[in-house]
């Protein structure tokens, strides 16, 4: 039988996985759930560098019946309190309705020593963005900063990856065309000039 390649939706691939775990120098076995998983491309990439992977993911197309996969949402992952060495959100936070519930569920299901990591899109520019139809909340760095430390966490690590969502969004005009593209956001092309949406990776770890 071939091997199942899944799909990855987010930008820079593997590349910004690898940076985080290897950033959080994991220990082989070390228990990692991803949150908002999507097929689970990253789960099968981190069982193969033997991890032990979970994923969930509140979309049953997603998530439905692979092994390690679980349909649930982030607001109320279905695992024990102190179970996991470190959670992984990409490119998935921005999308959850309500983030506060998704990082205190975070901090009680991560081992005291677990790390948080979260890689997604942020405004380097003058304006935000609440709830765009399907990039959902873009938000300043220190507004993300701040969340996470409202929450017990400190941050370890921000790196900036935006050439990376450059190169993902340049092949999607070049594939659907730029009025399709703006038009699938919810935005002007002035109102995206402003937010200058770039692409983060943040490592966060529990305050003991
Ligand atoms: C842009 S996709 C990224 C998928 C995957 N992480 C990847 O990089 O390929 C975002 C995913 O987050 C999931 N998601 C959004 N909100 C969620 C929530 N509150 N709980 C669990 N999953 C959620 C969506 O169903 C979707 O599969």
């Amino acid at each position: 039988m071939g091997k199942i390649v899944r799909n990855i939706k987010r930008p820079g691939g593997f590349k910004i996985t690898d940076r985080a775990i290897s950033f959080c120098e994991f220990r082989k076995g070390a228990k990692i759930l991803d949150i908002g998983c999507g097929e689970g491309a990253t789960v099968d990439y981190l069982i193969n560098k033997g991890f032990e992977a979970l994923g969930v993911d509140k979309n049953p197309t997603n998530a439905a019946s692979q092994q390690n996969l679980t349909i649930g949402t982030a607001e109320t992952l279905p695992f024990p309190n102190s179970s996991m060495d470190g959670i992984m959100m990409e490119c998935s936070f921005n999308l959850m309705d309500n983030q506060q519930e998704v990082l205190k569920r975070c901090f009680e299901v991560l081992k005291p020593t677990g790390k948080l990591i979260i890689s997604v899109m942020y405004a380097r520019g003058k304006t935000k963005l609440e709830n765009g139809c399907c990039i959902g909340r873009i938000v300043p760095k220190d507004e993300i900063i701040q969340k996470l430390e409202t929450h017990g966490f400190f941050v370890k690590l921000f790196e900036d990856y935006s050439d990376e969502l450059k190169t993902m969004w340049g092949q999607m005009i070049f594939d659907k065309g730029a009025k399709a593209f703006y038009c699938g956001l919810g935005l002007t092309p002035e109102k995206f000039k402003e937010m200058k949406c770039g692409y983060c990776l943040i490592v966060a770890q529990k305050c003991s």
